[in-house]
């Protein structure tokens, strides 16, 4: 577990982390998602004391880090997987951290194993590895120690579809087995996935908090029915409200289950029926704008866009 109270981070007059709060909890998968510049690595940097917080406190499996007998069995991190001397092989860096740990020997080859770097990949210098084999070298340093809370930086950057399925894998199945897993991502994309909850931060402020299920099922649902007028009338008279996009989208806060139901003991027939569109994304876009640095449309805007 990870509980993080009330962060705050100010450099200068500039407050980049405000007032951060959060708990990433076992068994589950946290995205933490915000623009460019949100404060996403600095609220991380904290934690692990790599920055030191202006006020607000934060713990690890209950204790602040620097209470942490070996902190490296406690949590892996993975802030920068470029940060690594580049003269080293990664198997050179696998085996420092080996020993720092206290470690037998073999987690070295068990984790260029689980990560897929190959012995010949193991023995070239760091300085000439490509992004996504730092990545892979940056989750065995995580690893290692056999740690029950893994946080990483944006862990997917470099990755190819390949390796972020890998990775995916990797972290659902951590998480399965009770272990507490946060991650970073500027991408919605690319967390919506695999997030069992989400932190959604601008500004350095956490905009959204939910599991994913609730957020999901907060933006409401997206019908077409071959008779548009006789499903909003079923609708209303089940007591939900119900718009019409131009398109003769129905779009309602009700559940899918619910418009189901509704349109079925209406005998009207449904020809779609899922959570609104995009949703997320827009909720993204829009609980983020003012941190984003291109304009956002609004969910209005781009409905007349496509209508046009
Ligand atoms: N040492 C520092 N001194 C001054 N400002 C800093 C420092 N470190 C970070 N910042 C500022 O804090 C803000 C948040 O940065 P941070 O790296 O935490 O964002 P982020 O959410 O991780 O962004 P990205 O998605 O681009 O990685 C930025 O405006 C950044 O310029
Ligand atoms: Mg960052």
């Amino acid at each position: 577990m990870i509980t993080i109270d009330s962060l705050t981070k100010k450099y200068g007059r500039t407050t980049v982390v405000d007032g951060v709060s959060f708990v990433a909890r076992p068994g589950r998968v946290t995205g933490f998602l915000g623009p460019n510049g949100a404060g996403k690595s600095t609220t991380m940097r904290m934690v692990v004391g790599l920055t030191k917080p202006t006020s607000g406190s934060s713990t690890v499996t209950g204790r602040p880090y620097a209470a942490l007998a070996n902190p490296g069995r406690e949590i892996g991190v993975m802030l920068d997987a470029s940060a690594q001397h580049a003269g080293r092989t990664g198997r050179e860096i696998l085996t420092i951290v080996q020993q720092m740990l206290g470690l037998p020997g073999r987690r070295v080859e068990e984790m260029l194993d689980l990560v897929s770097l190959t012995p010949a990949e193991a023995d070239r210098r760091v300085g000439n590895y490509s992004l996504g084999m730092r990545q892979r070298l940056g989750i065995a340093s995580a690893l290692i120690g056999d740690p029950g809370v893994l946080m990483l930086d944006e862990p997917a950057n470099g990755l190819d579809p390949a390796g972020i399925r890998w990775m995916r894998d990797l972290l659902r199945d951590f998480a399965d087995r009770g272990g507490t897993v946060l991650l970073s991502s500027h991408l919605l994309r690319e967390v919506e996935v695999i997030a069992d909850d989400i932190v959604m931060i601008g500004h350095g402020r956490v905009v959204c908090e939910g599991t994913k299920a609730d957020l999901v099922r907060s933006l409401g649902t997206v019908a077409r029915a071959d008779d548009t007028a006789a499903l909003r009338r079923a609708l209303h008279a089940s007591g939900v409200d119900t718009d019409v996009t131009d398109e003769g989208t129905v779009t309602t806060s009700a559940e899918p289950a619910h418009v189901g139901h509704v349109a079925f003991r209406a005998g009207v027939a449904l020809t779609e029926l899922r959570t609104a569109d995009g949703g997320l994304e827009d909720m993204f876009l829009e609980l983020t704008a003012d941190t984003q640095r291109e304009p956002t449309p609004s969910r209005k805007n781009r409905r007349e866009r496509k209508a046009a």
